[in-house]
């Protein structure tokens, strides 16, 4: 062994017990310390699932269909008046759970279907407000789709599926419930409340319970809003998450852990639902956009009110270009089966990615964010590359770059243009730089949106 090699091994070790003997206390500016795992920063697009109980009546008069047994008390009878109509006077939400068949559940054909969208990550919920969890839960008793309705453990057939495709698979979690017995008497108790039987009966356990089953590499909690981190137990949660769990490496965690802490604590912030900021966050964030506008699957949604793929692509752009990773939301049917309007979207997502993938994964901000609000810029830092993405084709064929810094070794490249007629670049002093991209056959332009790559430009 030389004197190098020992070197080498001798820093291997020291990084190696480094991050084994790191561990973080249950106090915010300890478990804030922690950086994000390299992983997550670089994927930029994973699938939300909302999959639950409530797929199975899929109705909503509007937005969120997962909402639907919160509506049905809290909605003035409007919810309450259509189920009565079609499922009789008598009938409990609790009867729709034997209706959630799954009889076409094939969670290979998922992890196929978001392999070949290009997502690199899935988050499931594991339980929605509802309670109902997608794995036999011992906190959730008779309430889970081992025990009631499907017989399938869900969340660990598509684990098992979505991790074999190679990609990250992630588990969204409600901290509270709308209706438990528990959580309710815990309210009643104090504001704050004084006792948490609920936290300690339930949530940690069910949390601790879907991590060493299942492993997740994102711990996605959401239903944080009603109390402070201090009543979830958030901070014990995430204190043995990252120092003891067996995902303590890899995982990765948002920012809704109590109602003081989104934008301000835990991992990656997730601001509002389908939070477009439209400018650079410097601390990582994420983007949970619907296709339409519920998360859960809604029959009642007309298919205008899906956004069309060049739409869905835009805001990806947008969302990359302002340090945001893209997590797109699909429903599926009480079958089992994604709907075919979604999957569609997912295909095109993937096709616009199999063309400009490397403007996207692996990309950072660059200096500036955008143009225009139709031309958005990313960078590569390792190579110096410039991504500029335009939504718009110029009538005159010359796209207009006015904040890039060129010179006369400025090399253009369009991604998905096939035709040999040349794209000509011209740059100016002391900044801008226009490219003529001719007037060719339809059909040698790449699709959605035209993305340039700039070498050596600043
Ligand atoms: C949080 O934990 C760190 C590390 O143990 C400790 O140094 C710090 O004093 C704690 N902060 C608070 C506010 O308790
Ligand atoms: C229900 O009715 C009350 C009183 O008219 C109103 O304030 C509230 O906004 C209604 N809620 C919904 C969901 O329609
Ligand atoms: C930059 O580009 C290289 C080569 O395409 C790629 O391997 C890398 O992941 C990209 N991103 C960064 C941050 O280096
Ligand atoms: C960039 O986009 C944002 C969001 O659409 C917009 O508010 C802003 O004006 C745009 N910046 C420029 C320079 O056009
Ligand atoms: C670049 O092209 C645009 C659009 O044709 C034009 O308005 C602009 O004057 C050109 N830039 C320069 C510096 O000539």
């Amino acid at each position: 062994m030389n004197k190098y090699t020992l070197l080498l091994l001798l820093l291997n070790t020291f990084f190696i017990s480094n991050t084994k003997s790191q561990s973080y206390n249950a106090n915010w500016t300890d478990l804030n310390s922690r950086p994000n795992p390299g992983w997550y920063d670089q994927v930029k697009f994973g699938i939300f699932i909302h999959f639950g109980v409530y797929s199975v009546p899929a109705f909503a008069t509007h937005d969120y269909a997962e909402w639907y047994w919160y509506n049905l008390v809290n909605d003035n009878g409007t919810t309450q008046k259509w189920q009565d109509q079609h499922f009789g006077e008598h009938f409990q939400y609790q009867d729709f759970a034997p209706m959630f068949n799954c009889r076409l559940f094939n969670p290979d054909e998922w992890a196929s279907i978001f392999q070949k969208s290009g997502a690199k990550y899935v988050v499931l919920t594991s339980k929605h407000h509802e309670g109902y969890t997608l794995w036999k839960s011992d906190q959730s008793w008779s309430w889970n789709s081992v025990e009631n309705g499907p017989g399938i453990d869900i969340v660990g057939k598509l684990t098992n599926s979505v991790k074999a495709q190679g990609l990250h698979m992630g588990l969204y979690h409600s901290l509270y419930e709308w209706f438990n017995p528990l959580y309710l008497a815990d309210k009643k108790s104090g504001n704050p409340p004084t006792q948490n039987t609920y936290v300690k009966e339930v949530l940690l356990n069910q949390l601790r319970d879907i991590v060493l089953k299942y492993e997740p590499d994102i711990v996605w909690a959401d239903g944080e809003w009603e109390q402070y981190s201090d009543y979830w137990g958030s901070k014990e949660f995430l204190s043995w998450l990252y120092s003891d769990s067996p995902v303590k490496e890899t995982v990765v965690v948002n920012d809704r852990w109590g109602k003081e802490t989104r934008g301000v604590d835990g991992g990656f912030y997730t601001g509002g639902d389908n939070w477009q900021p439209g400018h650079l966050v410097t601390h990582k964030w994420e983007n949970c956009q619907t296709i339409g506008s519920s998360y859960g699957y809604n029959e009642n949604e007309p298919a205008e009110a899906y956004q069309d793929s060049t739409i869905l692509i835009q805001e990806f752009v947008e969302t990359v270009a302002c340090g945001g990773n893209f997590l797109l939301d699909v429903g599926p049917n009480a079958e089992g089966v994604i709907p075919n309007n979604m999957v569609d979207r997912l295909y095109d997502i993937g096709k616009f990615l199999s063309i400009n993938g490397e403007s996207i994964y692996g990309s950072s901000p660059w200096r500036i964010q955008n143009q225009t609000q139709s031309i958005w810029f990313t960078t590569n830092t390792t190579t110096g590359a410039i991504y500029a993405f335009s939504y718009y084709f110029p009538e005159d064929g010359v796209f207009n770059f006015n904040e890039i810094i060129g010179s006369k070794s400025t090399i253009v490249e369009l991604f998905g243009y096939k035709s040999k007629n040349p794209i000509t670049i011209e740059t100016y002093q002391p900044k801008g730089i226009n490219i003529t991209v001719p007037f060719v056959s339809p059909s040698d332009y790449p699709p959605f949106i035209y993305v340039f790559k700039f070498i050596n430009a600043y």
